[in-house]
């Protein structure tokens, strides 16, 4: 049998230098499954926010800003679990997109859930799911915005899906940083897809690894209390 039909069958994916080209037919049910689940997820939360957005633009002042796509629910759930939030944390996604995430952490009794997106396609859609959120626990706040410009004074938990490169990654660190200082705290930084960039917070002397987050492709970094 030719190796592709045999990738097809024992169902791994087709890769060219690292990235997925090509399904097999596991990998494909996979997908599907996945795709239903977050459907079922957007439903018991009234919320729409699959499939993607109407243009590819690549924004931002460093320009490298990546497409939506929403961090699916199987493994938001997990990290949500994993958090252990109280009533003192202020959850951040930058590049919030539909507001997913946001919506999710929003059913939990924390301070303040907060989403940035650059799109005002996306940052509507965000808006409209953050006012029909279902089992709402907290406020949930969608603010239209480059995350180069994001005052996180008050954040103790910022949370990325892959959403730029590193030129936005490392200005976004050093803001983060800068913040510590400003108000010294505990902040705990999540990066979900961490693959190219997860380096970048490896440098970063004044966070410490704290590893991945079950099977989730979520890696988490810490700070002391400065
Ligand atoms: C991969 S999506 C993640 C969406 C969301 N976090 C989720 O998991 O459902 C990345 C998002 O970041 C947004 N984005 C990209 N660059 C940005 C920037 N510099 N400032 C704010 N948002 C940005 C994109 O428009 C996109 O919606």
């Amino acid at each position: 049998m030719n190796p592709i039909k045999l990738s097809y069958y024992v169902g791994r994916n087709f890769k060219y230098s690292g990235k997925v080209i090509g399904r097999s037919f596991l990998g494909e049910c996979k997908s599907w499954r996945a795709k239903a689940n977050d459907l079922r997820c957007d439903r018991n939360l009234g919320i729409c926010t699959v499939g993607g957005s109407e243009s590819d633009d690549l924004l931002g002042s460093e320009g490298d800003g990546i497409k939506y796509l929403g961090q699916d629910y199987s493994s938001l759930n997990i990290m949500v679990e994993h958090l252990n939030l109280t009533t003192e944390d202020v959850f951040l996604d930058l590049g919030c997109g539909k507001g997913r995430v946001i919506c999710r952490v929003g059913q939990e009794n924390i301070r303040k859930a907060v989403g940035v997106e650059l799109r005002d396609d996306l940052v509507e859609i965000a808006k409209d799911n953050a006012t029909q959120l279902a089992g709402r626990q907290t406020q949930v706040e969608v603010i239209r915005g480059d995350a180069c410009d994001y005052d996180f004074t008050d954040v103790t938990i910022v949370f990325m899906y892959e959403p730029f490169g590193w030129k936005t990654l490392k200005r976004v660190l050093a803001n983060i940083e800068k913040s510590l200082r400003k108000n010294p705290r505990s902040v705990r930084v999540l990066f979900s897809r961490t693959e190219r960039f997860g380096v970048v917070l490896d440098m970063c002397d004044w966070l410490t690894p704290a590893g991945a987050i079950g099977q989730t492709g979520i890696r988490e970094w810490r700070t002391a209390k400065i």
